[in-house]
């Protein structure tokens, strides 16, 4: 079901609409997701195309990095020291006044949208409809846990003790929502934070950090830094005086940042290989759109993405289903993102190791239906590919590739199915497509994943609708989920209040 008023006019604010997000300010408004763009309007199409027009061929993030690097461990040790020290005033100024200053940010995201669209765009390929829900849902994180956040210094007969330093290393391919979800859902709490963003991403990113300071944040409880060698990452992540760790990463860097320091007090989403299963009892012409959605948006670079369909029984003969899907895959208009028709935007680098390896190898039984091909010299630019005859067990169905591959894969039964998308490690995100009760009840009770969702594409978590976490190797410490309460009441503890006089 969609959230309501996810849709909007960009020229065009809706005085109704003003009045609610105005209400978050005192806490009065009850929270509501905040509306996309929505592109049928002539007026956001205009406005899409003026953003594109500013968009620029090439990343503008490396004199950032330079400026912010910490080059020594004696300025880490520094800037480690500051974050402790400001977070004494930052939880002494109180939940309430915290909340006002965030939900401001909330108001900038929305504000500089239009210049956020265009660096997510220039610095990291996305396309303009993929920078839209990821700046609607930053928008969501700031309101939410501002909200939430507001009443943490009002619980009768406990006191919350919130985290003093944070550390947040966010990844590349979110690089506006989901460092402002782990950001803002710290300092709600009354942590201070240091953010390292993606060097990749680091405009974007710094422009979150931005909107933060500009709404209120000082700028020793928020620091934004790069680091300038590994010894020094690894400093970051393991010292003793940070007492909250927020990665959003592969698996093997959570295991190495657990290695550097046992008692590391982590929260890590990590990698996915997820899958849609389509039964018999689906909506195929539904179902078809949604696998191309989930697998192919933001050029599969999404720990969310479907790399798998599972297709059972009459569903993996059927010719319109299938002839759908290619067609469909087929039909994507891939090209950077400032190109209007573009519709798939290109890798965030050329492919490493593993993804080349998902591109171009077959395994036993394995065909193309689409054969990927890469489009021009940059080594960025990929077209879709799909692998038709995945078997259990193979590398293909047990690994992840983040890139622009999908593969199918059929099944007997809907037991089958379930077994097969289960024997994979992780469990981050699921879907079904089928119109059956029985059969999405069997699906629920078995499936293992953090995110599951029932006819509808497995990628775009709702912030508090649908709080976004992993399940089995997707998820390494508190295993709290971003989006969601236990997320920020997790950025510290509850002792009991003193008896007062
Ligand atoms: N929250 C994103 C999604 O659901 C992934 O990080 O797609």
């Amino acid at each position: 079901v969609p959230a309501p008023h996810r849709v909007q006019n960009r020229q065009v604010q809706d005085p109704a609409l003003t009045q609610v997000i105005e209400g978050f300010a005192d806490g009065s408004t009850e929270f509501f997701n905040t509306p996309d763009t929505d592109p049928d309007l002539a007026q956001n199409r205009t406005w899409g195309r003026e953003i594109l027009g500013k968009m620029e061929a090439s990343p503008l993030g490396k004199d950032l990095v330079k400026a912010n690097t910490i080059n020594a461990a004696g300025e880490l040790d520094e800037a480690i020291a500051m974050g402790v020290d400001a977070s004494g005033d930052w939880q002494a100024l109180g939940s309430a006044k915290r909340a006002e200053i965030l939900h401001r940010a909330g108001l900038l995201f929305e504000e500089r949208r239009a210049m956020l669209l265009e660096v997510l765009g220039s610095e990291c390929g996305k396309t303009i409809d993929q920078g839209d829900v990821e700046i609607s849902e930053a928008i969501d994180f700031a309101h939410y846990y501002s909200q939430l956040g507001r009443e943490l210094d009002e619980v009768d007969g406990a006191k919350y003790v919130p985290s003093k330093l944070t550390v947040v290393t966010p990844p590349w391919n979110f690089p506006m929502a989901i460092p402002a979800g782990s950001t803002l859902s710290a300092l709600a709490a009354g942590s201070a934070v240091i953010i390292k963003p993606a060097t990749q991403a680091a405009r974007v990113g710094s422009m979150m950090v931005q909107c933060l300071w500009d709404a209120g944040v000082p700028k020793d409880v928020l620091q934004l830094v790069f680091v300038g060698d590994r010894s020094l990452g690894q400093q970051l992540v393991s010292d003793e005086r940070v007492d909250r760790l927020i990665l959003t990463g592969g698996y093997e860097t959570a295991q190495l940042f657990r290695s550097f320091r046992k008692d590391l007090p982590l929260l890590a989403e990590t990698s996915g290989k997820n899958a849609i299963i389509v039964t018999p009892h689906a909506d195929l012409d539904l179902a078809a759109r949604d696998v191309v959605q989930s697998a192919f948006g933001h050029a599969g670079q999404k720990c969310s993405a479907a790399s798998l369909v599972v297709l059972v029984g009459s569903v993996a003969d059927s010719r319109r289903f299938n002839n759908q899907l290619i067609d469909a895959v087929k039909s994507l208009k891939v090209g950077y993102p400032w190109n209007p028709e573009s519709q798939m935007g290109p890798l965030i680098g050329e492919p490493g190791e593993k993804l080349k390896r998902g591109l171009t190898i077959l395994g036993d039984g394995e065909r193309w239906a689409i054969e990927p091909k890469q489009l021009d010299d940059s080594g960025k630019l990929y077209s879709p590919g799909v692998r038709y005859g995945v078997q259990r067990g193979s590398e293909y169905h047990l690994t992840e590739y983040f890139g622009p591959i999908l593969g199918v894969m059929t099944a007997q039964s809907l037991e089958e199915a379930v077994q097969i998308v289960n024997e994979v490690d992780y469990g981050l995100t699921s879907g079904l497509h089928s119109l059956d009760r029985g059969e999405m009840a069997y699906w629920l009770d078995n499936i293992q994943a953090g995110n599951v969702y029932v006819n509808r594409g497995i990628t775009g978590a709702i912030v508090q609708r649908q709080p976004f976490g992993g399940w089995k190797k997707s998820a390494i410490g508190a295993g709290t989920k971003a989006g969601g309460p236990n997320y920020l009441i997790g950025m510290g503890s509850w002792v009991d209040a003193p008896v007062k006089d």
